[in-house]
């Protein structure tokens, strides 16, 4: 090439979720059967659509315009429910004009960061959805800043920290929360997000909150969207259906923006992303035409509360194993359905090995690991050759300090379920003392 054509932040673009698949899918082919823990998909995982679920799709494939384009920011129908029951639930309230809709909720993520002016930062968790990490990263050529949330003190978040790094750097202009979030299913409680929203004010900057598992609630904290709390400061509030249908396949999420006319460069903003959003046209059509006939039906919250009390019954079988490992510190979650076991700190040594039956895949470990790597990463390449077991490491996976994995609470066989954690915990135990 004449000149070089890639993009300066393309090297921050990492989703080792995925990534990880490639490995194992190259020790299946060598003969270690796989169980995929690394992905939140539940129809992947075998999780069943309802029945009643697929009827309103099927009904809604007998529309024509479900076979059309929608307006650009969403079918006006769906965007009037949900502006409804937005607005019911109390705080700031919405109109249809507020709510956009994308191709998947990774779509939205990537328009939000890459319509950012490049200087302009969002400080968001440690660990982080890579998704959000990775484009923030991507948008501003330079490494995502965060704040943590602390392992040793159930995943809440260090507002001191977010406090000092919004003070250092004027160049943050917004805060990321993922509530439930992805990978602790950490929630954030009202006080926290009052506390959150305080910041916001005061330093003049707006809020993004992923809502995605806003519906997958379980914990005994108190919730509240970030629509419920966020007063007169501008924020974004990002919800879609991929989790809660579950329909990932359908491409569906939306974006609602709160408060749009409280500050003209937010406003600006918006613009820009509703334009971005027009350059497509628009989102995919069905999925959308079904969301209100599926989350009007008497039937959608009880299902959800069945599915909630499916995870947590299995958060529980997974943090008594893992409890009997000292090294390890896990949480319950809250919400969402992921769990994380996170090694406590000079437990994992670059030494450590797991005995790999399977010569070629003990192989493949071993060149795999030959090098510095991270020492979870480590860990999970020699948990997948020695028990197919597919985890993603905390650091690499999710741009963590600490070193540790994440796994599901999808399977949905709770029998099979505890006896995966059983194994995982057997390898653990193995690993450290090797
Ligand atoms: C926190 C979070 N946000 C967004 C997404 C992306 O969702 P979608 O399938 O709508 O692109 C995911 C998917 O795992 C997620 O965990």
């Amino acid at each position: 090439m004449r000149q070089s054509i890639v993009h300066p932040g393309a090297e921050n673009l990492k989703y080792e979720i995925r990534e990880i698949v490639e490995i194992a899918k190259r020790f299946n082919d060598l003969g270690v059967p796989i169980v995929w823990e690394n992905i939140g998909d539940p129809v992947g995982k075998g999780e069943q659509v309802p029945d009643w679920i697929r009827e309103h799709l099927i009904a809604a494939m007998h529309e024509d315009n479900v076979y059309g384009y929608s307006p650009t920011k969403g079918l006006l129908s769906t965007r009037e429910y949900i502006a409804y029951e937005r607005n019911i639930e109390g705080g700031i309230q919405i109109t249809p004009g507020d709510i956009l809709f994308f191709n998947g909720l990774g779509d939205a993520i990537s328009k939000l960061y890459r319509n950012l002016h490049k200087d302009a930062r969002i400080i968001g968790p440690n660990p982080a959805y890579p998704t959000h990490s990775s484009a923030e990263a991507a948008h501003a050529d330079s490494a995502h800043i965060t704040y943590s949330l602390d392992p040793q003190n159930g995943w809440k978040p260090d507002l001191n920290e977010m406090e000092e790094k919004i003070v250092q750097d004027p160049n943050i202009v917004g805060i990321l929360i993922v509530n439930p979030d992805n990978p602790t299913g950490f929630v954030y409680d009202i006080p926290t997000m009052e506390r959150i929203v305080t910041l916001a004010q005061k330093y003049d900057l707006f809020i993004i909150s992923d809502e995605i598992y806003s519906n997958l609630v379980y914990g005994e904290v108190s919730y509240k969207k970030l629509a419920g709390v966020i007063g007169d400061v501008p924020g974004i509030g990002m919800r879609g259906i991929s989790k809660e249908f579950p329909w990932p396949g359908a491409r569906c999420g939306w974006i609602e923006f709160y408060n749009r006319d409280k500050d003209p460069l937010f406003n600006q903003y918006t613009q820009a992303i509703i334009d971005s959003k027009m350059l497509e046209v628009c989102s995919t059509t069905l999925p959308q035409r079904t969301i209100p006939t599926v989350m009007k039906d008497e039937r959608y919250f009880p299902y959800l509360k069945d599915r909630c009390s499916a995870y947590k019954e299995k958060a529980l079988i997974a943090k008594k194993i893992f409890s009997e490992v000292p090294e390890l510190i896990v949480e319950i979650p809250d919400g969402a359905f992921y769990m994380t076991a996170v090694f406590r700190d000079g437990s994992l040594t670059t030494s450590q090995t797991l005995a790999i039956e399977n010569d070629a895949v003990r192989g493949e470990v071993e060149k795999l690991t030959l090098y510095d790597m991270a020492l979870d990463k480590r860990f999970v390449y020699y948990l997948l050759g020695a028990t197919g077991i597919c985890v993603v490491p905390m650091t690499t996976g999710f741009n963590a300090t600490c070193n540790g994995f994440r796994f599901t609470l999808l399977e949905p066989d709770v029998e099979k379920f505890t006896e995966i954690m059983g194994t995982i915990r057997d390898a653990v135990v193995g690993y450290l003392k090797s």
